[in-house]
């Protein structure tokens, strides 16, 4: 089975590999990726050197870079995670979101129709929906409602690819995930931001009054998942993942806090999000009754992991938290009012 990953070197995409090529000895898998702020070869480190595994550094937005390698190396599964996948980013910056996140997935589309892919696995979120008050659960027939420069982007992406199948039959299949968390994540998202704050004492930022609802999923769940819709899911439709753990932000930056033996006041208020989505929630009975997959991992132990992950790599978080990082961090938290200012003259 040879797979092109595409935007493997990030969070999610680099577990996918580590857990293909392990579960599975007849995968060939192929990463191109175009190694943003978010992408990371360390991710990667564990299977650098196994035969079954090439790494292409390069954009998915490159017709003649995809079309090559889509005809030299003939995959017959695409896995789509490339993405700019950040709300705050794609609210202060929103060029690169729609490039990477729309046009990229159009170039993947484009080749793996002309070349005759067997699987098009695009990756996206619940972020789609928009918010849902309570008590509603998007099913895959729920209407799109995104609120962010991200959630608009993923949505049209989506639509583009399931227009393909209406089109040109091109087999494509659409994952739809709550909220990831788990090793190597990007310490920009809440999760991995607060524990990593946290274990230096810093200030722990709660946009608003912190009860957005969010549904937490452990990475290698999402992973199995993405296996299980790569083997058994129908090709045109639509699958929602969800982690079945709802929680406020303000609990789940407890719950860390706790974990730590940090104080609670380390939490501290600013100001809101624009268009910040109140609650997600998804119904993912489609997912469960055509494939048989369930979340195994509970909070509780996702987050045992995860924390001890970090605290396990402190030089993995040294690295990532240099240099860009420091310039996002001050326009997100320190600058905050002032850019959000500036973004609504
Ligand atoms: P991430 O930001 O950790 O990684 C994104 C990867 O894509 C990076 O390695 C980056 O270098 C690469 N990339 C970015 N632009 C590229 C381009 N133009 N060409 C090639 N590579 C490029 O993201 P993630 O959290 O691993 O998310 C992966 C996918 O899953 C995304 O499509 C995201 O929308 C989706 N998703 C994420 C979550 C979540 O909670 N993180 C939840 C649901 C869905
Ligand atoms: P995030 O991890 O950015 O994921 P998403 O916006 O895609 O759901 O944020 C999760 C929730 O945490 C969201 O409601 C925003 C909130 N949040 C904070 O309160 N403070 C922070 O510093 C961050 C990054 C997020």
């Amino acid at each position: 089975m040879k797979v092109l990953v595409t935007g493997g070197a990030g969070f999610i995409g680099s577990c996918f590999i580590r857990m293909l090529l392990a579960e599975n000895s007849s995968a060939r898998v192929l990463n191109l990726d175009k190694l943003t702020y978010a992408g990371n070869l360390e991710n990667l480190a564990d299977v650098a050197s196994d035969a079954r595994y090439t790494f292409v550094r390069g954009d998915i937005c490159d017709r003649a870079l995809v079309d090559s390698l889509l005809a030299d190396w003939s995959p017959e599964i695409v896995v789509n995670f490339a993405a700019e996948s950040h709300v705050d980013r794609s609210i202060l910056t929103p060029d690169p979101v729609f490039q990477t996140n729309l046009a990229g997935t159009f170039t993947l589309l484009e080749a793996s129709r002309r070349r005759g892919v067997k699987r098009f696995v695009q990756v996206s979120t619940d972020e789609v929906y928009g918010s849902l008050s309570e008590p509603l659960q998007a099913t895959e027939e729920f209407p799109l409602r995104p609120s962010s420069p991200y959630s608009a982007s993923k949505a049209g992406a989506d639509l583009l690819a399931l227009s393909y199948f209406a089109t040109y039959r091109t087999p494509v299949i659409v994952t739809r995930a709550s909220n990831n968390y788990g090793p190597y994540q990007f310490p920009e998202k809440l999760i991995p931001l607060m524990i990593t704050n946290a274990l230096e004492d810093r200030p722990l930022p709660i946009y608003g009054d912190g009860l957005q609802v969010r549904d937490w999923l452990f990475v290698e769940d999402h992973c199995r998942a993405l296996f299980r819709v790569v083997e058994c899911g129908r090709e045109g439709e639509v699958y929602n993942v969800g982690g079945g753990c709802p929680l406020t932000n303000r609990e789940v930056v407890q719950r860390i806090l706790a974990a730590l033996g940090k104080p609670q006041h380390l939490m501290v208020n600013v100001s809101d999000r624009p268009g910040h989505d109140r609650r997600y929630a998804l119904c993912c009975e489609k997912l469960h009754r055509q494939t048989g997959w369930r979340p195994k991992i509970g909070f509780e132990e996702g987050l045992r992991r995860t924390i001890a992950w970090y605290q396990q790599h402190p030089e993995w978080v040294r690295r990532v938290r240099s240099g860009e990082y420091l310039e996002y961090y001050a326009r997100n938290y320190e600058r905050r009012d002032q850019e959000l200012a500036r973004l609504r003259q």
